[in-house]
């Protein structure tokens, strides 16, 4: 065990809890199923190049919990926190102080694709009702799908697989494809190259660079060498901020255009000019027009004194999905079945848009074209309606 992690981590729970007394009174879990605090754990990256996309998804959560006076079905939410530094090594422990010493009634994570997989395993294990907020895994909600386990944002096919046929439509018929070399790296590459490849696109190269690595420029070397139509990645948070600015510094903006996913989320303020114009896809964006969408900006930035992104959105999803289930039971979290079934049918009123659950727990949603306008991911068009991930060998039992 490493001591410096466990004394972090256990300060950001005594934090979270209001104190260390909290930790030390807590009931055992047949006590606590009908009555007292609903016991809510988060796992998620609070330092390291997903560090902002972490407290998006906690500010999230705790915005929809806010609206709701801090109770779900009556009960008092508790959090309990745990930096997972995107390390998915450090990720069967972590997950194991949730689960098993603090005996969460929901377990909430993550961002990073390796440390879900790891996450998935234990909820897999324990039954314990797990909702991914971010992290794209396929198998989560794919070969590995299971009835305790659901996920509030996308799977990595799913949020890039619409762009290969924009990008050819749009004339550009060669692409170099760059990224890390990590579950969601790859699973994007996938999703992009089968819409590209498919529309009549060919990739000249793949460039891949270890998590969370940032030397990019040998890259963008190689990539001005090689001269394709068009360049397209996956990367995100701060590493993807740097990106988009050493593309620029390399001169390859206004000579090859940059395509992405979640590239210029939560981004923008810090990148300004070097990503104007950048055309990504993914399952929102800042200025849909939609009533639920500006109320949610408005209270949002009210409440943090900042602008709401996609893992925002997922953030407030997660807990408006956990509210469905848990309120169905009247606050029963021993009604497994009766909370499972809510989540399941439940239709989530998002700042995104109206959706609902596959039957394999992952959203049916819309997968919007955006283009960065000043600070903003502006929506410019639908680039596939109501796309449902494919959920390759899920058998539900
Ligand atoms: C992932 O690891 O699955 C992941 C991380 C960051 C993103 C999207 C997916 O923005």
């Amino acid at each position: 065990m490493d001591s410096r992690i466990n004394r972090r981590n256990f300060i950001l729970s005594a934090t979270a809890l209001g104190g260390a007394a909290a930790i030390g009174g807590v009931l055992p879990r047949s006590a606590r199923a009908q009555s007292g605090k609903l016991k809510v754990g988060l796992m998620l990256p609070y330092s390291g190049t997903y560090a902002q996309l972490g407290n998006a998804i906690e500010n999230g959560f705790r915005l929809f919990l806010l609206e709701r006076g801090g109770r779900l079905a009556g009960r008092e939410v508790e959090i309990v926190k745990v930096d997972d530094e995107s390390d998915p090594a450090k990720a069967p422990e972590n997950t194991s102080r949730l689960i098993k010493r603090d005996k969460v009634d929901l377990l909430v994570g993550t961002v990073h694709t390796g440390v879900a997989m790891a996450m998935l395993k234990q909820s897999r294990e324990t039954g314990t009702l797990h909702i991914i907020p971010n992290a794209g895994a396929g198998a989560a909600t794919g070969a590995l799908c299971a009835p305790n386990v659901f996920r509030t944002s996308f799977t990595n096919w799913q949020a890039i697989y619409p762009l290969g046929k924009h990008v050819y439509g749009k004339g550009q018929k060669t692409a170099v494809w760059i990224t890390w070399k990590y579950g969601a790296g790859e699973e994007a590459g996938e999703g992009f190259k089968e819409g590209f490849v498919k529309a009549g696109g060919r990739i000249l190269r793949e460039l891949h660079l270890p998590f969370p690595q940032v030397e990019f420029q040998p890259l963008l070397t190689e990539i001005a060498s090689i001269r394709p139509d068009a360049v397209v990645c996956f990367f995100a948070g701060a590493a993807g901020a740097k990106f988009i600015k050493d593309y620029a510094a390399a001169g390859l903006k206004n000579k090859i255009p940059l395509y992405s996913s979640f590239l210029t989320e939560g981004i923008l303020d810090a990148v300004g000019n070097a990503a104007e114009g950048i055309e990504t896809t993914a399952h929102y964006g800042d200025s849909l027009d939609m009533k639920k969408n500006d109320e949610f900006r408005l209270a949002y930035a009210k409440a943090f004194g900042s602008n709401a992104d996609v893992f925002a959105v997922q953030g407030y999803d997660t807990a408006q999905l956990f509210a469905a289930g848990i309120e169905a039971v009247k606050g029963d979290v021993d009604d497994r079945k009766g909370i499972i079934a809510a989540m399941e049918s439940a239709v989530i009123d998002s700042p995104r848009g109206v959706w609902t659950m596959s039957k394999a727990h992952n959203p049916i949603q819309d997968i919007y074209l955006r283009r960065v306008v000043g600070n903003e991911n502006k929506v410019v068009g639908i680039a596939h309606k109501a796309l449902a991930d494919p959920a390759l060998g899920c058998r539900m039992v």
